[in-house]
């Protein structure tokens, strides 16, 4: 059936195939009844995406061959079709990415934590994104956002993850009784920045390791949500992890392994360390297996992974970007650090090193 409509503009790959990002028309969206048709405003672009971008990634809607990306969204409720949908035309959305295959833990609305692995996750995984100009999507995939944080919400599908990851750790560690006070965030991009307004916002003294300097946009932002910014830049990994001292909790957001590995001995007694990264150099590293292991036992250590994260977690990623907001007005802004309109998404992959977060304006 033809779809109806005109045709809109949207950025499409050939999954697992380097440089074939595309500016194309597609045929709009055709909600089905109590569908809401979402207006894009703007789509951020992260690790996964230039995964994507560099043909390392993504998975096409079964019988295309062709992709539309993003999955980090902000839209304006353009229509519903039918149903009682709690929204209304004008609402700010931003979509969840995973969407649930059979399995339990997807029926219970954890897909977050599917066990089949059968989900699609729209912009990656069998699922068309959102870097296109409109999208339809049922209502439990859309998180309506309040007006005031609109110039910032792109920032919730990457917060919505970082808010996932802490609130994990937090459970584990009700193990035991612990008192966390200090945290190594390894990464200063979104996800790294957005970790160290989160460990600010719970009080715990903050370290952010990255490769820039100190008088980066990132380094600056990392100081002004009152974390200390270390710069990695001619030091080496070893010599940091001295003269840094143990933490309480560690989160891994650089996709290193190699800085994954270094970060582990760090880690102090009865810690946590989450592991958030894009692993996919393929590296292989030889390692002291067995007195990284032993710490772990001796220490009463938790590694741990994580990813995506459910609707609940973009709901307290609101109260945690309002709450940042006022504590720190003028910081979250700088996050996103550079605009490209949808006609120059081509520019995406030179970033300067000053990049934070690339969003393309629709
Ligand atoms: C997204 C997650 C997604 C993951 C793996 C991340 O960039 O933020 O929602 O689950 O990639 O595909």
């Amino acid at each position: 059936m033809a779809a109806e409509g005109n045709p809109v503009r949207a950025i499409t790959i050939t999954p697992l195939v380097a440089k074939s990002a595309r500016r194309v028309d597609v045929p709009p969206p055709q909600p089905a009844p109590g569908e809401v048709t979402v207006r894009v405003v703007r789509v951020g672009i992260c690790g996964t995406d230039f995964e994507i971008l560099r043909g390392a990634l993504g998975e096409a809607p079964a019988g295309e061959d062709r992709l539309v990306l993003g999955h980090e969204s902000l839209g304006v409720v353009e229509g519903v079709v039918g149903g009682v949908s709690g929204l209304a035309a004008g609402d700010y959305v931003v979509a969840t990415v995973r969407r649930p295959d059979g399995c339990p833990n997807c029926t219970a609305g954890e897909s977050d934590m599917c066990l089949w692995g059968d989900f699609t996750e729209r912009g990656i995984k069998r699922a068309h994104g959102f870097l296109t100009e409109l999208y339809s999507e049922k209502p439990e995939f859309l998180v309506k956002v309040p007006p005031e944080l609109a110039d910032v919400a792109v920032l919730l599908e990457p917060l919505s993850v970082v808010e996932k990851a802490v609130e994990q750790a937090f459970l584990i560690q009700r193990r035991l009784r612990w008192e966390p006070k200090r945290a190594l965030v390894l990464g200063a991009g979104a996800i790294g920045l957005l970790a160290t307004a989160l460990l600010r916002l719970r009080g715990l003294e903050t370290f952010t390791l990255a490769r820039s300097g100190g008088d980066s946009a990132a380094g600056r932002a990392a100081a002004a949500l009152g974390g200390a910014y270390v710069s990695a830049v001619g030091r080496p990994l070893e010599e940091l992890r001295q003269s840094l001292g143990r933490f309480d909790f560690i989160l891994e957001a650089t996709g290193s392994s190699a800085v994954a590995s270094h970060a582990l001995p760090a880690l102090a007694t009865n810690g946590v360390m989450c592991l958030v990264g894009v692993y996919s150099s393929n590296r292989v590293q030889e390692l002291p297996v067995d007195s990284l292991y032993s710490d772990l036992v001796q220490g009463n250590k938790v590694v741990f992974g994580s990813v995506n994260a459910g609707r609940r977690y973009f709901e307290k990623g609101i109260e945690d970007l309002r709450e940042a907001r006022s504590r720190w007005p003028g910081v979250i802004e700088r996050f996103i650090s550079r605009r490209l309109p949808l006609e120059r998404f081509e520019e995406v992959t030179a970033r300067s090193p000053g990049d934070i977060k690339t969003v393309i304006e629709l």
